[in-house]
């Protein structure tokens, strides 16, 4: 299990990876405070979909053991208030309010017990997310691994490996598992502008597993699969909607034009929490907008853009569920139409 996310044995402190950190340094940071874990999650200090989930229901669980003292009603007021603001710290990922809603029920569910009842049921919850993650990854890397023969040359975008999740990532799992069970692929990373996650994360954790990894520049995509060294494209994914349209990390749709041009599959890959019925299309998922010295300035030793041009910098955009192949959840791999097979999945 990667050591991203870890709730204190006694529940007052969360410890985080700080990815931003990654691939020069490994640095730790022990949260105490609502502030510091909403900075965490905006900051990208912890990210990837399922880990914000993990991280949110640890944080809310660390945070009822410090909530003041009160009625019961004042407690759950203080815990709703938390919980709101945690869930406005990033706004596409839907894994962060599934996380909360469920804690929240934990909550209510436990209402008439006492704090220190409430407080054993919240930490007992936030670890159950996090187990059930791992059991959840390694369940969609088996359903991945069974879509794709040894020996393949797979594309990546962004970073959907353990640092996303609790264990194997999502897009990363079949890579991983199969490099364990000793067949070997050939994988394309795509650098992932304008913060770099697939050049600081993803190429650091297949390069550390021993898995044959190569970094490409995002406008490198088609040229590989033109060359014909991609038989599969595998992406994680921040929210599906009900038909299918898939957020995730901008560059990731016109991936999947590419993909489409050149015949190769594209596979999409998430928990069953990431698939937002609420959303019925692509257009009904928030897409967040980050600062613009993200592309201008940060990670360069000087600007690298005028400093008064104006800036566009959203952080994913939708793929259309018509280039997507199957979206793999643990609970199956999900072929077209998806109205119907992500809808049979709730019925
Ligand atoms: O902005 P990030 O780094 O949080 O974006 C992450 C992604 O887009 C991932 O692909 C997605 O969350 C899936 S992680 C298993």
């Amino acid at each position: 299990m990667c050591d991203n996310v870890k709730l204190a044995a006694d529940g007052m402190s969360v410890r985080i990876l700080d990815q931003t950190r990654l691939p020069n340094d490994e640095v730790y940071l022990d949260l105490t405070t609502a502030e510091a874990c909403y900075d965490a999650i905006a900051r990208l200090a912890v990210r990837g979909a399922p880990a914000i989930g993990i991280f949110a229901a640890a944080a809310f669980a660390m945070l009822a053991k410090r909530a003041p003292m009160g009625t019961g009603e004042e407690f759950r007021t203080h815990m709703q208030q938390m919980a709101d603001y945690l869930n406005a710290s990033r706004p596409t990922a839907v894994n962060l309010s599934w996380a909360l809603r469920r804690m929240m029920g934990v909550l209510d569910a436990h209402a008439g017990e006492g704090r220190p009842a409430i407080e054993a049921a919240l930490v007992t919850e936030a670890r159950a997310v996090q187990d059930e993650d791992v059991r959840t990854c390694k369940r969609m890397a088996e359903l991945g691994l069974s879509l794709i023969e040894d020996g393949w040359g797979l594309i990546t975008h962004c970073n959907a490996g353990p640092l996303a999740t609790s264990a194997y990532g999502t897009a990363l799992g079949p890579m991983l598992l199969g490099h364990e069970r000793g067949m070997s692929f050939h994988v394309y990373a795509d650098e992932t502008r304008p913060l770099l996650q697939g050049a600081r994360l993803t190429s650091y954790e297949l390069d550390r597993a021993g898995v044959d990894v190569t970094l490409i520049c995002d406008n490198m995509a088609s040229i590989v699969m033109k060359q014909g060294w991609v038989q599969a494209c595998f992406v994680g994914c921040d929210r599906v909607a009900a038909n299918g349209d898939a957020a995730n990390k901008i560059g990731t749709s016109g991936l999947a034009i590419i993909a489409r041009h050149y015949g190769v599959p594209f596979y999409v890959m998430c928990p069953s929490s990431t698939l937002d019925l609420a959303c019925a299309t692509g257009d009904d998922i928030p897409i967040e907008l980050r600062d613009p010295n993200e592309i201008k300035t940060m990670f360069y030793e000087r600007p690298m853009a005028p400093a008064g041009v104006t800036c566009y910098n959203p952080a994913f955009d939708v793929t259309d569920h018509e280039l997507i192949t199957a979206i793999v959840t643990e609970r199956g791999i999900l072929r077209p139409p998806f109205t119907e097979s992500i809808g049979a999945l709730f019925a």
